[in-house]
């Protein structure tokens, strides 16, 4: 079983004509209301992808139809709290070219105590994979206790802050990060080449292994001297919201089925792919067999 210590979120999101500009009022054609937030995107994922995944998180006491997406899709959501709190939400616009602009509200989010962290660690078997994103606090506290644990960490540093630079980054097994990211982390610049934000990824953290997504061209992994790309399919883009969490999502359950590295990344960038064609977030993520059909698609 993986365990997620993640952020649910409900998502507004505005189709635009172009992204606001200060000061401006300006009309949305389109709006919808539906799950979001990074961590409940990714449990989302990896259940659609056949994964075992219980999700750790708070949710306001009226919206537990999020949590009902989560559940029927198959994630264990026994160790996600209903609480007299908001909800966490994300306000996004989604422009004609799918670019996105996003202002995030932690709410119940940004509510869990040292005790619940005690509390997951306490649930968990050493070997067990834990995963977790930027949207909920206390992984500073979190990441030692797991990994005294004996605990696998994969971290998503999304979305990057500045607060990133102060964990123990170094106690993560594996780390995926888009370019933002790995700039952050580097210091390198968000337009360096791939390989070489790779490069400086790797000496910062030379026993993790990385997981790079770089859009359109590809994801690269690496772990010591091995360095594997996959390149990314050429799809037109709707609405990019959740790509990033669905490769988690499906890169989590791939590996949890015990499938090579390659097969790994071929089906989390596969997921993506299809999850960018559609909107919104979570109800973005494509299922299992739609991704075999592509999988299969491709190799014919
Ligand atoms: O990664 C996408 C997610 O980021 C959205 O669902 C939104 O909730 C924000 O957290
Ligand atoms: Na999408």
């Amino acid at each position: 079983m993986l365990h997620n210590f993640g952020s649910i979120n409900l998502d507004h999101v505005y189709r635009v004509p172009h992204l606001v500009r200060p000061g401006e009022t300006l009309a949305s054609h389109d709006y919808r209301v539906g799950l979001g937030g990074k961590g409940a995107n990714q449990s989302l994922a990896m259940a659609k992808a056949g994964g075992h995944v219980c999700h750790w998180g708070r949710l306001g006491r009226q919206d537990a139809w999020a949590r009902d997406i989560l559940s029927r899709a198959g994630v264990d959501v026994s160790h996600v709290a209903l609480v007299d709190a908001p909800s966490g939400h994300a306000i996004i616009q989604v422009d004609d070219r799918a670019e996105n602009a996003i202002i995030l509200f932690p709410g119940a989010n940004h509510g869990f105590r040292r005790a619940d962290l005690n509390e997951l660690v306490a649930a968990t078997q050493p070997g067990d994979w834990l995963l977790t994103q930027n949207e909920c606090l206390g992984l500073d506290k979190l990441f030692p206790l797991a990994g005294d644990h004996g605990l696998k960490i994969a971290f998503n540093p999304a979305p990057m802050t500045e607060d990133v630079l102060k964990l123990p980054l170094t106690r993560c097994q594996l780390v995926f990060v888009n370019r933002t990211e790995a700039a952050g982390i580097t210091g390198l610049t968000p337009d360096a080449g791939g390989e070489a934000l790779l490069d400086a990824l790797v000496t910062r953290l030379p026993a993790t292994e990385v997981v790079l997504t770089l859009g359109g061209e590809g994801a690269w992994y690496q772990q010591g001297n091995r360095r594997l790309h996959q390149p990314a399919l050429s799809v037109k883009a709707v609405d990019t919201t959740g790509a990033g969490d669905t490769f988690i999502g499906y890169y989590m359950a791939a590996l949890q089925a015990q499938l090579p590295i390659d097969a790994c990344l071929k089906r989390a960038s596969i997921a993506a792919a299809l999850a960018v064609q559609r909107p919104g977030a979570a109800e973005s993520i494509p299922n299992c067999d739609e991704v075999e059909r592509a999988i299969k698609g491709e190799s014919s």
